[in-house]
Formats: C-alpha cells, sequence, structure tokens
C-alpha cells in the first residue's frame, strides 16, 4: 500500500499522516521532516535546502528525489508507506510513478486533502513543532499540556522557521504554482480522493479511514 497525502501547507497532512501511520502500521515518510533533519544534521544537503526552505520555495527535484530513493528501502518498497509532502511537483510525481513501477507497486491512495486560505493561515500561523519528534501542535486547537514542552518526548516545542506571515504567503503561491497541477495529474485515477479537510482533527481522520477502506 502506498499512500500519498496532498494539499496546501497547513492542510493537516503531517497530523493526518502521523495518525494514519499509527493505525496502518506504515512508515510515515515526510520529505519536510527528513530535510528538516539534514538542516540538523549539518550535512551537505542540509546546508544547501535550509536557505531555500527559509524563503518558502521549493528545493530542486534532484535533491528531493536522492533523498527519497535513500529513505526506501527494500521492505518499505514491498509493504508501503504513507508520502506527506511528496510528491510536490509534475516532475516527482513522474519520478515516483516510475520507480514504483520498476518495484512492481503503484499508489493506492492519493489523498488529497482541500482546505480554504482563511483557515490554512489560522492553522499555520498558530503551528508549533516539537524539536524532538516532530509532534505538531497549535496554540489554540492543540496545545501541548505543558506550555512549551512535548506531550511525547519533553522536549521544546517551537514555531517553524518558515511559519512566518511572509514565507506562509510565499508558500501557498509555490503550491498554486508547483504542486497544485498534481490535483490534475492524479485526479482521473481511481486511487484519488478529496478529503474535505476542515472540522475538527477526528472527524477528518474519520473521513480519511473511509476512502482508505474503499481501497482494501
Ligand atoms: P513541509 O514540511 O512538507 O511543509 P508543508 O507542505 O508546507 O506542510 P506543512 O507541514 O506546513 O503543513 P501540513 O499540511 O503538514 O499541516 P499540519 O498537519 O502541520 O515542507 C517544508 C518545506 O520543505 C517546503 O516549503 C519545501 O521548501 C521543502 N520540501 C518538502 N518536501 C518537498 C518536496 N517534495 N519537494 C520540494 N521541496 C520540498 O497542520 C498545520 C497546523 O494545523 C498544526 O498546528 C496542526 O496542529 C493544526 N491542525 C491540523 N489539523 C487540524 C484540524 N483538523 N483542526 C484544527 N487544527 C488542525
Ligand atoms: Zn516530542
Amino acid at each position: 500500500k502506498h499512500i500519498i497525502f496532498l494539499g496546501a501547507p497547513g492542510a493537516g497532512k503531517g497530523t493526518q499522516a502521523q495518525r494514519l501511520s499509527q493505525y496502518l502500521h506504515l512508515p510515515h515518510v515526510s520529505t519536510g521532516d527528513m530535510l528538516r533533519a539534514s538542516v540538523q544534521s549539518g550535512s551537505e544537503i542540509g546546508r544547501r535546502a535550509a536557505a531555500v526552505m527559509d524563503s518558502g520555495a521549493l528545493v530542486s527535484d534532484d535533491i528531493i528525489m536522492d533523498i527519497v530513493a535513500e529513505r526506501l528501502t527494500l521492505e518499505d518498497a514491498l509493504a508501503g508507506v504513507i508520502f506527506d509532502g511528496f510528491p510536490r511537483t509534475v516532475h516527482q510525481a513522474n519520478a515516483l510513478d516510475a520507480l514504483l513501477e520498476r518495484g512492481g507497486s503503484q499508489i493506492s491512495a492519493v489523498l488529497h486533502i482541500a482546505l480554504d486560505d482563511e483557515e490554512i493561515v489560522e492553522r499555520l500561523s498558530g503551528r508549533r513543532v516539537c524539536s524532538g519528534c516532530g509532534a505538531i501542535y497549535h496554540v489554540l486547537y492543540h496545545p501541548a499540556q505543558t506550555s512549551g514542552k512535548c506531550d511525547i518526548c519533553g522536549a521544546d516545542v517551537v514555531q517553524r522557521e518558515d511559519d512566518h506571515p511572509d514565507v506562509i504567503r510565499k508558500r501557498l503561491a509555490v503550491y498554486e504554482a508547483e504542486t497544485a497541477p498534481l490535483v490534475a495529474y492524479y485526479h482521473d485515477r481511481p486511487a484519488y480522493h478529496r478529503i474535505d479537510g476542515h472540522g475538527e482533527t477526528d472527524v477528518v481522520f474519520a473521513r480519511i479511514v473511509e476512502a482508505v477502506r474503499d481501497k482494501d
């Protein structure tokens, strides 16, 4: 089972992908998380990616395909993974189709989470993330129990560099230009599902489970 989460920044891809990963016992592969880990480690890729990410632009397709190919073990390729924030360009989508085809598998679900811009800005400006385990919080909708500390691992909960208003606007524009065309790319496949991203996290998750169940 290979599942793709598609949707604008802040639509809830990470929140829902973490949950679905536990529910289906499939690895959660977030290119955003992998890039942030590279930045923290100070690696060559991290140094190149940091400035691009902080500006709200996309990291090059070459770098992304390298880190994805490196991350996918043979075992994952057989059992399936949940992709979050990847593919993000038509080039990446073509490359993923080719990669899966070589392994004799294909995409079983494309979950496109749709949310209006006003709500997106509200969710992103209040987002906080755990610097240790990557858990996702929101100052209003999902605050940490102890202010500033992660419920799960106790590490500091911080604001992402790219969650400041001017960068949020840039990311939304980049999404429209580079990633929104993927909706048309996947739209006519039976695997495609448009998921309404409004409402509480549990309600959105129930819609996702329903869509994925279809595919059994
Ligand atoms: P990435 O980390 O993928 O960021 P993104 O796509 O901008 O997505 P976000 O993480 O911002 O949002 P999300 O949809 O996961 O929402 P979340 O669940 O956190 O990428 C970052 C950067 O890395 C990119 O800009 C780019 O530079 C680079 N990059 C990554 N992948 C790349 C690729 N493939 N190609 C090229 N470059 C790449 O939720 C948001 C907030 O809302 C949270 O606070 C959450 O608690 C809250 N929330 C969630 N659901 C609900 C709900 N139902 N009700 C109320 N609040 C909710
Ligand atoms: Zn944590």
